[in-house]
C-alpha cells in the first residue's frame, strides 16, 4: 500500500517509502513542534528556555547552514528582517567557515542543523565561536556535537529523521525560526501584543493547512508523469518563495536526479529566460501575496517562449494569474507571512512522485548522506 491522498487516514507505516511517511508526518510533528513555540492561550511566541540575550544587543544576525537547513535560514533571513528590523546574513557554511569573515560582538550567529553533526556547519560554529559571538543552534538532535557546543539551542520536535532528503526537518525549522522572528520582533519594539497574537494565530493554523496541501498529491502524481520526462527544471519564486524555490530544485535533483535550478523570479530575464522553451517545465511558486503581480509579468514572459508552466497559488491567484498553465496547483488560502511552510508541501511531493516514476532508489538516493560529517 502506497501513501497517497487519503493517506492520513491509513497507518503510517502503511507508506511504501519513509520518505512519505515523513511527508506525511509533517502536520503531527509541525503541530507538535509548534506546541514548544507558542503559548496559545497568551497569543504569544514563547521558547522552551529563557533566551539569553535579548535581541535589542544585537546589531546584525549571521545564519549559516548547509543544504536544506541553509534555505530554512534564507526564508527566516525575510522574516527577521520584516518583523524585526534586524539585517541578517546567510550563508553556506563551507564558504563561511573558510573565508574568515569579519564578525562583531553584536553579531548574533545562528546555525540550523536537523542531525547536529554537519562537519561545515561544525566548523561555522567552532569559528563564530572563537571570535567571542553568542552561538545559537536549532537542531533536531538534542545531543549532537552542534547543540553541545552551541549556547543556546532550540529543538526542532521533528522526530527521527530516518533518510536524507529533509522535508519535514525544514518545515520544522521553519516554525521554530518563525517563533524566534517573532520573539526578535517583540523585543526590538518592531511588534505590538496585537501584532504578535495575529501572527501567532497565523502559525497555529500551519499544520491544519499543511494536512489540506497533503491533499494536492493525486494532482501532483499526475504531474509527476510530465516531469519524469525533462532534463531540465525551472523553480521561479520571489520574496520568501525565492528560497523555496531553491529549496524545491535541491529536491527534485537529490531524489529524481533532473537537474533543476531555482531562481528569483525577477532575475530570470538577467539569462535563465534564453533556456526556456517547450521542453522546459517551470514551477511557479507565487501565493497572491504583495509580489504576486510581479511574479505573473515574469510568468508571461515564460509564457511567451512556450515553457510550461506550473503554478503554485490559491484560488484568488489562480482566477487573477492570466496566463496559460500546464497546470495549477491549488493551495488552501492563509495570510501572507508564512506561505513556506504550505508551499512546500506540493514541492517534496513532486520531487518523491517524480523519483517514483522514474524508479530510482527514493529511500537512499545515490550520493546522498544523511549527515555529512566530512569536510
Ligand atoms: C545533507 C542532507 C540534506 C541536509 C544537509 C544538511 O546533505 O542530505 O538534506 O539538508 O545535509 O544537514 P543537516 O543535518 O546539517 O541539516
Amino acid at each position: 500500500l502506497k501513501c497517497g491522498a487519503l493517506s492520513f487516514l491509513v497507518d503510517k507505516a502503511n507508506c511504501l517509502h519513509s520518505l512519505a511517511k515523513e511527508i506525511h508526518e509533517q502536520p503531527e510533528v509541525v503541530g507538535h513542534t509548534l506546541t514548544h513555540y507558542v503559548d496559545k492561550g497568551a497569543e504569544r511566541a514563547a521558547l522552551p528556555q529563557k533566551l539569553p540575550f535579548d535581541f535589542k544587543d544585537f546589531d546584525r544576525i549571521l545564519i549559516t547552514a548547509c543544504g536544506s537547513a541553509s534555505y530554512a535560514g534564507y526564508v527566516a533571513k525575510y522574516w527577521f528582517e520584516l518583523l524585526a528590523r534586524i539585517p541578517v546574513e546567510i550563508d553556506v557554511a563551507s564558504e563561511f567557515c573558510y573565508r574568515e569573515a569579519p564578525l562583531r560582538k553584536g553579531d548574533l550567529a545562528i546555525f540550523i542543523s536537523q542531525s547536529g553533526e554537519t562537519a561545515d556547519t561544525l566548523g561555522a560554529l567552532r569559528y563564530a565561536k572563537s571570535q567571542g559571538l553568542h552561538t545559537l543552534s536549532v537542531v533536531n538532535v538534542p545531543t549532537s556535537t552542534i547543540a553541545r557546543e552551541s549556547e543556546t539551542v532550540l529543538q526542532t520536535l521533528a522526530g527521527p529523521v530516518i533518510r536524507g532528503p529533509s522535508t519535514k526537518a525544514f518545515t520544522c525549522q521553519l516554525v521554530v525560526l518563525a517563533a524566534l522572528a517573532v520573539i526578535a520582533g517583540r523585543s526590538r519594539g518592531e511588534l505590538s501584543d496585537a501584532d504578535e497574537a495575529r501572527l501567532v494565530q497565523e502559525l497555529i493554523e500551519i499544520p491544519r493547512l499543511i494536512a489540506a496541501a497533503l491533499a494536492t498529491e493525486p494532482q501532483i502524481e499526475n504531474l509527476a508523469r510530465k516531469i519524469a520526462k525533462s532534463r531540465d527544471v525551472l523553480y521561479l519564486g520571489r520574496g520568501t518563495s525565492f528560497p523555496l524555490a531553491l529549496e524545491g530544485a535541491l529536491k527534485l535533483k537529490e531524489i529524481a536526479y533532473i537537474h533543476a535550478e531555482g531562481y528569483a523570479a525577477g532575475e530570470l530575464k538577467h539569462g535563465p529566460l534564453a533556456l526556456v522553451d517547450e521542453s522546459m517545465p517551470v514551477v511557479v511558486i507565487a501565493p497572491h501575496d504583495q509580489l504576486f503581480e510581479k511574479t505573473v509579468s515574469n510568468m508571461q514572459e515564460v509564457a511567451a517562449r512556450g515553457g510550461n508552466i506550473i503554478l503554485m497559488t490559491d484560488e484568488r491567484g489562480a482566477k487573477e494569474a492570466a496566463v496559460d498553465s500546464l497546470v495549477t496547483i491549488v493551495l488552501p488560502d492563509m495570510a501572507k507571512n508564512f506561505t513556506p511552510m504550505v508551499y512546500d508541501i506540493p514541492m517534496q511531493l513532486l520531487a518523491y512522485h517524480t523519483a517514483v516514476v522514474m524508479g530510482t532508489d527514493v529511500d537512499q538516493p545515490r550520493n546522498l548522506a544523511k549527515s555529512v560529517t566530512m569536510k
